[in-house]
């Protein structure tokens, strides 16, 4: 059996994210048993030891905290993974950089653009290996669509499009805050859709795309008032329900982004399409194995969008996976970045996005809040050098 290098995981927060990584961790070793790492699922973290324990003798941890503290504090624990809502995201992630943690840190990267540039900063003096978890851009049809821009197919690129579509707060009866709907509660998330939904459209566009200079954007709050879990009591509600923006990208191209958790049937449809001088694509989560192509040099008889089912292995990541023509899903995006993680302790080389490239989302993500507010123009200050 091949000798590997142990990378023990500390992983705090075990809801929809916590589950999502732990079985990254899990399938690691099987699928991309070339790398010299493999993880240990060491300790698994949240408020309640009841549920922990349930918890990790489910999923196989070695062991468990109820205070994210001690865990940062262990000598026995290498990497952090944190996997709680977004108000923890600083506090956690300054405290284990302190403390010499590699970070793996869910989206977005911080509630306020200040949050941030501390997280950054505290990273930068320890100099830990970081990433943030923008999944989507481990979609292998995602990625494909990143080699085909780069390789200079769609010419000139005109104009991104991106919209990611909810419904599952239309109700007003629906409370703010607390376990599962700390989205709704601004103090907990930060933002509404802005740093939930867009923040993902943001940093694809800004991967597959470029830096965005300037933006001019409008939210709505449909519910203005809703119960707060905590306090019993009604409460405004502080959150975008809404976002719409547009925005001017630095290679000349405009943008057009929308969020909300109001369109009714639509439970998360994350789209994008770009149309280049010679060619666009577009891609839908809902059918996320597929991209779509236009190339206007086809011959004409037989000219129109191609739909390219992304499961052949010399398709991005493919090469892991099953037989051309099969199917793959939302999970195998975090199994990649797990993957591209580890093979990152190998070579040295950042696992993008790391929390510096994060950062530059939440720069976006300010802008649009305060475009917003002020109800003007605002420079996003963004300065993109990933490629
Ligand atoms: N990459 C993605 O596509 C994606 C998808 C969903 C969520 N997220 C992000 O992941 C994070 C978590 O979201 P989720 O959907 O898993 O939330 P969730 O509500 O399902 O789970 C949050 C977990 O954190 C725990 N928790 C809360 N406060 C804690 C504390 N102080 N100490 C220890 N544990 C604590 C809760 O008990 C729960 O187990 C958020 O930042 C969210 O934005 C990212």
């Amino acid at each position: 059996m091949k000798e590997t290098k142990k990378l023990r995981i500390g992983l705090i927060g075990t809801g929809l994210m916590g589950r999502i990584h732990t079985n990254g961790y899990k399938r690691l070793g099987d699928f991309f048993p070339e790398l010299e790492y493999r993880p240990v699922l060491q300790a698994a973290c949240s408020r309640r030891e009841d549920k922990i324990t349930a918890f990790a003798e489910q999923w196989g941890y070695a062991s468990v905290e109820t205070d994210w503290r001690k865990m940062i504090a262990r000598d026995d624990i290498d990497a952090i993974d944190i996997c709680t809502p977004n108000n923890t995201h600083a506090e956690i992630a300054i405290a284990a950089a302190a403390a010499g943690k590699m970070i793996l840190c869910e989206k977005p990267l911080s509630r306020t653009l200040q949050e941030g540039e501390d997280m950054v900063k505290a990273i930068e003096k320890s100099g830990v290996k970081n990433t943030v978890w923008y999944n989507y851009r481990r979609v292998p049809a995602v990625t494909l669509a990143k080699q085909v821009i780069d390789s200079g197919k769609l010419g000139k690129i005109f104009h991104y499009r991106a919209n990611f579509l909810q419904d599952w707060t239309i109700n007003p009866d629906l409370p703010q805050g607390g376990d599962a709907l700390w989205r709704l509660d601004a103090d907990a998330a930060g933002s509404g859709v802005t740093g939930d939904l867009l923040a993902h459209c943001i940093d694809t566009a800004m991967w597959l795309n470029g830096g965005i200079k300037d933006v001019s954007a409008m939210t709505e709050t449909f519910i203005k008032e809703r119960v707060h879990q905590e306090s019993g009591k009604v409460q405004k509600v502080g959150i975008d329900d809404a976002c719409l923006f547009h925005c001017h990208f630095e290679n000349g191209s405009l943008g057009l982004f929308e969020a909300t958790r109001y369109a009714r049937g639509h439970k998360a449809l994350y789209t994008f399409e770009i149309n280049g001088e010679h060619a666009s694509i577009r891609w839908d989560l809902h059918d996320l194995n597929r991209l779509e192509y236009f190339d206007h040099s086809d011959d004409s008889i037989v000219r129109g969008w191609r739909s390219i089912h992304v499961s052949d292995a010399d398709q991005p990541y493919m090469d892991r996976w099953w037989i051309p023509g099969t199917c793959i899903g939302y999970e195998h995006s975090f199994i990649h970045q797990v993957a591209d993680f580890f093979k990152s302790l190998e070579t040295g080389e950042p696992c993008s996005p790391t929390f510096k490239d994060a950062l530059e989302t939440q720069k976006v993500c300010q802008a649009v809040l305060d475009s917003a507010a002020e109800r003007r123009w605002k420079d996003t200050g963004v300065e993109w050098t990933e490629k």
